[in-house]
């Protein structure tokens, strides 16, 4: 089987290292992929970018692709997936319509409502008076959300009403702008990838992301600075409820309106006192958690992609894992998420390789015309290392990151520490 990778992130290159390890497998390309990647896969420019669905399609064509992945958000959102489909080339990813989960926290809202799935309460509005009025009605701490796609960055969680009615502003001001103001949920996060063929549902194992930049989740939103896989602490029946409330009904919603959902829901939740509830839905693998879940999964990745993109879920075997944990740590550039720079040297990546189980993948990075590493982007790499208990796992990634060199370079050292301090409990 040959595959075709949409994307140039550390989530696109998890994708490419398990693709490459299944035996089915023959060769991968990636477009536009990375420095990293480029060992092991075929990278291939895009001219047209990510985004021209045409180009995608006809590159899959050329290239001979049983089937392409489309990594990324936007051109599910701008119907990549939709172009490759009509070419004639099995796809695992969704249509634009499906994509609209992610591209419009209101029309997820929505769906959210007819399939009965537990989430915040919310308001859509479209004026600074309607968003003040439901700032009021649901009091502090207030969560403010651009309706649109906003790379992580357009929510605001604040108990300061004055920020969170600037916030709102400030998306208003946009054209078409319109705010999502919703109740706060608290409880610990998890991430849950859910497979889905357009009917059935496969979850794969839950994970927990950091989103804040600093430690003790201190700082902005970003991306996110690191994930760790499994979750000791949550319900053992966890995935298993998640996709009776939520994916399952979800999934069905959606074939029921003739848009059925094919690729990952991913499935953002907080476990509060009163059961697991809704975030925010995305349409495709999770970065950085992507990193941990793949570490860990033993059944071939190409297989059963190609079987979600076939329609064909119901019939694969159940999915195997690895017991041990896995930890991401995601080293981000100077002055990331604001304002991040480029062009600094990134050195050490031979020295992480000598941790055991550790590996980097790549993100912002690129190749000088002399052959020598450059950071490119805001996060830079992923740093993963497994271990038989998290607390190994920890201990290595974290002596991994230690030998990577990038000037001004920033990552949290926090990541999994209340898991493995036995912090986190449900509810
Ligand atoms: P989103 O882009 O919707 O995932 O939001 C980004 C982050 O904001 C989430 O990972 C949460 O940490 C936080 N957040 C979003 N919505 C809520 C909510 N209703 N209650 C509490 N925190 C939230
Ligand atoms: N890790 C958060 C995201 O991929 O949106």
């Amino acid at each position: 089987m040959k595959v075709l990778v949409i994307g140039s992130g550390a989530r696109e290159h998890a994708l490419v290292r398990a693709l490459v390890a299944d035996p089915e497998v023959d060769a991968v390309v990636a477009a536009p992929g990375n420095p990293g990647m480029d060992t092991t896969a075929l990278c291939e420019a895009l001219p047209g970018g990510v985004l021209d669905g045409a180009g995608v399609a006809q590159l899959a064509l050329d290239q001979g692709a049983d089937l392409v992945v489309i990594g990324p958000e936007a051109p599910l959102v701008a119907g990549v997936a939709d172009a490759v489909r009509a070419a004639g080339t099995a796809c695992f990813g969704p249509s634009a319509e499906a994509a609209r989960l992610e591209g419009s926290k209101a029309f997820a809202k929505e769906v959210m409502a007819a399939a009965e799935v537990p989430t915040a309460i919310a308001y859509v509005c479209t004026t600074a008076e309607e968003v003040a009025a439901a700032l009021d009605a649901l009091g502090a701490p207030h969560v403010v959300k651009d309706d649109g796609l906003a790379a992580g960055k357009g929510v605001v969680v604040t108990s300061d009403r004055d920020e969170a009615l600037a916030h709102g502003r400030a998306c208003l001001a946009k054209e078409g702008g319109r705010v999502v103001v919703e109740e706060y949920l608290d409880g610990p996060e998890v991430s849950l990838f859910c497979l889905s063929d357009g009917r059935t549902v496969l979850p794969l194992a839950p994970a927990q992301d950091f989103k804040r930049v600093g430690d003790d989740d201190e700082g902005p939103n970003t991306g996110g600075m690191g994930a760790y896989s499994p979750l000791d602490w949550a319900p053992a029946t966890l995935a298993d409820e998640v996709v009776t409330r939520v994916a399952q009904p979800t999934v069905d919603e959606m074939a029921r309106r003739g848009t059925p959902f094919v690729g990952v829901l991913y499935v953002g939740l907080a476990l509060t006192r009163r059961g697991p509830k809704v975030i925010e839905f995305n349409a495709r693998f999770g970065d950085p958690e992507t990193q941990v879940v793949l570490a860990r999964l033993r059944t071939p990745l190409a297989g059963l992609l190609l079987a979600a993109a076939e329609g064909r879920l119901e019939g694969v075997e159940p999915l195997r894992w690895s017991e041990q944990h896995a930890v991401t740590v995601v080293v981000a550039a100077h002055g990331y998420p604001a304002t991040p720079r480029g062009g600094d040297r990134v050195e050490g990546l031979e020295e992480v390789e000598e941790v055991p189980t550790a590996y980097v993948l790549h993100a912002g990075t690129d190749r000088a015309a002399d052959g020598s590493l450059l950071s490119a982007g805001g996060r830079v790499l992923s740093v993963v290392a497994l271990g038989e208990s998290l607390a190994q796992a920890r201990e290595r990634v974290y002596d991994a990151v230690g030998r990577v060199r990038l000037e001004g370079s920033h990552h949290r050292s926090d990541i999994a520490l209340a898991a493995e301090r036995e912090e986190l409990h449900t509810g």
